[in-house]
């Protein structure tokens, strides 16, 4: 849907009002390695897409805001003079979070028609609900010249995800939403949120996402485990060194000191975290090399680790990267985002891209009975006003 279109279906929604029009968008996200590494104050390194979530906003001289979007037809609105509510799992509590964050921070937000129209595919891992709040939350700034700067909006709407969505997410999603630029991928350090842009140098080759189509409706409590099995972990290694979370390890030490961890599982969940960390850092030093080809190696063996050592991985990811893995001139594949279903990336070669699509495409099919979808990624920028 391009802008007029979009306005004109705001027109429709609102009818003719005055007061100016205003267009945002902020993508979703693909991250290259460094997964379930956020919230254990480690490395990541994700991308912005090129697509995401547009939000059209006018002041509408009430004291309501109202949500609606080109998607699907569910709408709501939220009364300015009451506290907000969350509404069962519907998308407006993603907005409404924000919201109420900023509400929080005594900032005055007036009555709003707010129209969402989205392009990321729902549920595939790609960061659909961070975009939602990123977009809400830059477009908050921007009318009410509430003067945050990109970060404090990616922490605010990482909280409006904990605290009123009730997700426990870490901050990479909405991190790679607000900040991300064109033609780089972002290396941020999780726990003093120090972060660097960093060209992507991929001559001759294509970074390709393919969603599995796959579900899993355990995936938030899941993931919960996972954070808790992490904290169960850095528990263990206290009794012996002082660290407020398991990144404070490196290899070696983590290496010198995993006997403290009597139960065998949360060994294995802390060695994936402090082995992604490790593969992290080489993998960048890899890009900045221009070695392409260990990057692809370390995303093959952030896969494998996210399989056997984090378990998130479940049969639709690996049978994706195993197939992808078998077509000449894929440099390295794995899973991205939370995992139990979604998206894979691959690194591509630009020749191989077509026989990729079809070839893996129908083994998939083949062998899960399901249909994947393919996006050859665009790396775009991060939140942003359209005039
Ligand atoms: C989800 C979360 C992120 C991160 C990834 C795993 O996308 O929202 O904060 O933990 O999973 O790397």
């Amino acid at each position: 849907m391009n802008k007029e279109q979009l306005q004109e279906s705001f027109i429709n929604l609102y009818g003719e009002q005055e007061g100016d029009i205003h267009l945002f968008f902020s993508p979703g996200r693909v991250n290259l390695i460094g997964e379930h590494t956020d919230y254990n104050g480690g490395y990541v390194f994700p991308c912005a897409l090129s697509f995401g979530t547009y939000l059209m906003a006018r002041k509408n001289q009430q004291r309501v805001v109202r949500f609606a979007t080109t998607n699907f037809d569910h709408r709501g609105e939220v009364n300015l003079d009451v506290p907000f509510e969350k509404e069962g799992k519907s998308w407006i509590n993603y907005p409404v979070g924000v919201l109420n964050e900023l509400r929080k921070t005594a900032r005055e937000i007036e009555g709003l028609d707010l129209l969402y129209s989205g392009d990321i595919p729902n549920g595939a891992g790609l960061s659909s609900s961070a975009s939602i709040e990123m977009v809400t939350a830059y477009a908050m700034n921007q009318i009410f010249g509430f003067g945050l700067d990109r970060m404090e909006l990616v922490k605010l709407s990482q909280k409006a995800e904990n605290v009123f969505v009730g997700v426990n997410c870490g901050i990479m999603d909405q991190f790679a939403s607000g900040m991300g630029a064109a033609g780089h991928a972002l290396f941020l350090n999780c726990d003093t949120l120090d972060y660097e842009r960093v060209p992507l140098n991929l001559e001759g080759m294509k970074i390709v996402i393919a969603n599995t189509n796959k579900r899993s409706g355990l995936a938030d409590s899941k993931y919960n485990e996972r954070r808790a099995q992490c904290e169960s972990a850095v528990e263990a290694l206290r009794t012996r060194k002082d660290i407020r979370h398991l990144s404070d390890l490196s290899l070696d030490e983590f290496t010198s000191l995993s006997f403290l961890i009597t139960d065998e599982v949360v060994r294995k969940r802390a060695r994936h975290v402090i082995t992604e960390n490790h593969r992290t850092l080489t993998a960048i030093d890899a890009l900045n090399q221009g070695d392409v080809g260990l990057f692809g190696q370390l995303m093959n063996q952030s896969h494998d680790s996210l399989r056997d050592d984090y378990e998130v991985t479940g049969k639709e990811l690996d049978t994706m990267v195993e197939e992808a893995r078998k077509i000449e001139g894929t440099i390295g594949s794995r899973m991205t985002g939370a995992g139990f279903g979604g998206c894979t990336v691959s690194i591509v070669r630009e020749d191989a891209v077509e026989p990729f699509i079809r070839e893996v495409g129908s083994a998939y099919q083949k062998r899960k009975g399901l249909k994947a979808d393919f996006y050859v990624a665009e790396i775009g920028d991060g939140s942003k006003e359209i005039v």
